[in-house]
């Protein structure tokens, strides 16, 4: 079983167009209209591939009900979302051939001490009750004054099952600083060189600091480093990733995908080769969709059998 823990839930509106003026009125027609946040496109992806995935988070608002109600439509086999105040997020993404993405975020419903005391009670209730040890997954952003949210949860919660975070910033340095490490992470190469404060350009780059110092307790690291595939260490084993390429529609969330891959595969006690072709196919196959946190069955098998996972040493 996998458990997804998603503080920040979005209403996305993604819209296309072929050039975005700035300053200018921009007409767009078609807009993608989906729900998101990293927790739940992580688990939308596992249990697109077939897993049993729960969804915890909490929801806010107008917005709040909208997503609730999406929810139900979502392959989760349950979800608990918790009800707080002011309202959940809107992410609107402009993807023009002209300048690529762009994104306008908002900051989204302040977790207070409470409600980050509410989703821990909730989250251990979940992970006590299988018989197997379930994967559970933090993921995203948090509007929060606590930066240390996700390494209290990860110090109150044990090492009793893995913990895989896609978090970034203060939040993930504070997780890698604490006594009770991740079992996974996955930044990707920008947030992995803002992590080793130090300029990281490329794969062989992030290859040379899979065994970074800061890193040493983690079992499993995967840098994603978009169309140009990932590199990964999994115990001692480097790997480096290549990808085949293909011309992308909608990156955004590519890097959620891969999380819900990584899930999938542990999951399923696949090995670690397999485990990370269905993160890359999961990548990729999001590029290739309009919307963010999607995946076809199709894409991902299609593209899996292409993806090469070289045992590589540095
Ligand atoms: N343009 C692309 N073409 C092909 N595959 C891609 C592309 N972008 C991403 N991917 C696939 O998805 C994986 C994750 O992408 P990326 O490194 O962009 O994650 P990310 O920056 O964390 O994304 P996000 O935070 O928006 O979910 C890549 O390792 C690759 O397999
Ligand atoms: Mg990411």
């Amino acid at each position: 079983m996998i458990l997804t823990v998603t503080l920040n839930p979005s209403l996305d509106s993604i819209y296309f167009t072929d050039t975005f003026v700035l300053g200018a009125m921009n007409r767009c027609g078609n807009p993608v209209k989906a729900i998101g946040g990293k927790g739940i496109n992580a688990g939308r992806t596992a249990a697109l591939l077939g897993a049993e995935v729960t969804a915890v988070g909490v929801l806010a608002g107008v917005n709040g009900t909208v997503i609730r109600s999406a929810l139900e439509q979502e392959p989760f086999s349950a979800t608990h979302f918790l009800t707080v105040a002011g309202e959940s997020r809107n992410a609107v993404t402009v993807m023009d051939s002209l300048h690529g993405q762009t994104e306008i975020v908002e900051l989204g419903p302040q977790i207070t001490a409470d409600t980050a005391q509410q989703i821990l009670e909730l989250t251990s209730k979940l992970t006590a009750e299988p018989k197997e040890a379930p994967i559970l997954a933090f993921c995203g952003s948090v509007n929060t004054d606590n930066d240390h949210l996700y390494q209290d949860y990860l110090e109150h919660l044990g090492t009793s099952f893995k913990i895989l975070t896609d978090i970034s910033g203060r939040q993930l340095q504070h997780v890698l600083a604490g006594t009770v490490k991740p079992y996974f992470i996955k930044p990707n190469i920008h947030e992995f060189a803002e992590l080793l404060a130090m300029s990281i350009k490329d794969k062989s780059e992030a290859l040379a600091q899979l065994n970074h110092p800061l890193l040493k307790e983690i079992p499993f690291i995967l840098v994603s480093c978009g169309s140009a595939g990932a590199v990964a260490r999994y115990h001692d084993q480097l790997f480096d990733i290549e990808i085949p390429q293909i011309a992308a529609i909608n990156p955004t969330g590519s890097g959620d995908a891969t999380v819900g891959g990584i899930a999938f595969g542990l999951d399923q006690g696949l090995s670690i080769e397999e485990t990370l072709q269905y993160a890359m196919a999961c990548g990729m196959s999001n590029a290739l969709e309009k919307a963010v946190g999607y995946i076809t069955l199709k894409n991902v098998h299609r593209f899996k059998e292409q993806i090469k996972v070289q045992r590589v040493s540095v």
